[in-house]
């Protein structure tokens, strides 16, 4: 198999770019490419085998840096390629931060290579182990690290991709195995920062059931929606909110993002994970855990009925691009638009968030960057 893209001088160059700050405007960037080319991407193509149990493929991915780290470009692929075909393909999303010393810190890479292992198993694409997919998102952002925006000005978005890359007709798991990492620096998911968005759900619509795959990052649950989130946008909508497919009443989450609903007395729900259709986030564990010991919450993991949001005080989605975003306000439509009568609840004034709110999002970007140092201290093991 070749590995079309060029390889990347040996790791003790690559720190020394000849254009070490990019001339960019990086408070003009949104969540996507931005017109930015990043120097390097990780490219690892392994044999997956079957190991000693026919129900797990396992592979080699112990490969150096020198070996892996490419040119950021294009690679070949067989048309026949299980991916292209089958859709053998999980992604992962995960960012770094420019702190206030300087560093660059990733935000729990573990959790993602957890999470990726996880969808891995179902897939079976033999998994990456969390050593080599830590230790090649750092191989990565160092041999980016001038696309690193400064502090106080995004981040700089990894995305690991797992996929099934051998040809073969045949409907089957892939006999290739390819784990790449490619990155680019990113402003926020959602335009205006803090501005609330306003979400629509639509009946008719489910991005997940239960026995499916909702609960692991694979690429194919995605597409899928694209038509109700175009929907939702054409309305004026920000973001599509996602309704079980079982009774289209329970809250599950927004296209990218998990999501919470304030209620009086501190009291913060969100849905659980358990009916194994809603992506577990590695910001909503990290939102519940701050909820509770920074903001004196209680949180519960449990069903939120659309009628329930009537109680609320606030909302707000989370996730790596949307970080903790506020929601002003939720309704309800059909697909097709032929509802014309449209429930709608709208959290305070619609545009500014709660103060539960805006104190996780401050919470949340302050440990990020490294600002505060009895909080560096208290989660210096996340
Ligand atoms: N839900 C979906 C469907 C997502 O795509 C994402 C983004 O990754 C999330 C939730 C939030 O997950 P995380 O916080 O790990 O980014
Ligand atoms: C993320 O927030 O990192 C995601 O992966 C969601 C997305 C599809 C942009």
């Amino acid at each position: 198999q070749t590995q079309a893209a060029t390889r990347a001088p040996p790791s003790s160059n690559i720190r020394q770019h000849s254009d070490p700050k990019p001339n960019v405007d990086w408070d003009s960037f949104g969540f996507s490419m931005n017109g930015v080319r990043t120097d390097y991407m990780w490219l690892n193509r392994v044999e997956a085998k079957e190991g000693d149990n026919v129900m797990q493929l396992i592979a080699d991915y112990s490969a150096s840096p020198n070996d892996c780290l490419s040119e950021f470009g294009t690679f070949q692929l067989s048309p026949a390629a299980t991916v292209l075909n089958y859709g053998q393909a999980l992604f992962e999303g995960l960012k770094a931060f420019r702190r206030v010393d300087g560093s660059i810190a990733l935000f729990r890479p573990e959790r993602n290579a957890e999470r990726m292992q996880n969808g891995a198993k179902r897939f079976l694409l033999p998994p990456v182990p969390t050593e080599v997919f830590v230790s090649a998102a750092d191989a990565v952002v160092r041999a980016n690290s001038r696309w690193v925006p400064p502090f106080g000005k995004g981040a700089l978005y990894l995305r690991p991709l797992l996929m099934g890359t051998g040809d073969d007709l045949g409907v089957k798991p892939s006999w290739e195995s390819t784990f790449c990492i490619y990155c680019c620096p990113v402003g926020n998911y959602f335009k205006g920062g803090l501005k609330a968005i306003r979400l629509q759900a639509l009946r008719g619509f489910s991005r997940a059931a239960q026995g499916g795959a909702g609960h692991v990052k694979a690429s194919g649950n995605y597409a899928p929606a694209f038509f109700a989130q175009r929907t939702v946008k054409q309305r004026g909508f920000d973001d599509l909110l996602c309704l079980d497919a079982a009774t289209g009443n329970l809250i599950e989450e927004a296209g990218a993002s998990n999501f919470f609903a304030v209620f009086p007395n501190n009291t913060i729900v969100t849905p659980c994970l358990n009916s194994e259709t809603i992506l577990p986030g590695v910001t909503r564990v990290s939102i519940i855990e701050l909820a509770v010991r920074e903001c004196g919450c209680t949180v519960v993991e449990g069903p939120i009925q659309l009628s329930d949001l009537h109680e609320a005080c606030e909302a707000f989605c989370c996730g790596t691009g949307a970080s903790v975003t506020p929601v002003g306000s939720v309704s309800v439509a059909k697909i097709d638009g032929t509802e014309d009568k449209e429930e709608c609840v709208i959290f305070g004034d619609g545009t500014t968030p709660g103060p539960i709110t805006q104190r996780l999002y401050n919470t949340l970007l302050t440990i990020q960057t490294g600002t505060d140092e009895d909080l560096n201290q208290r989660y210096a093991a996340w």
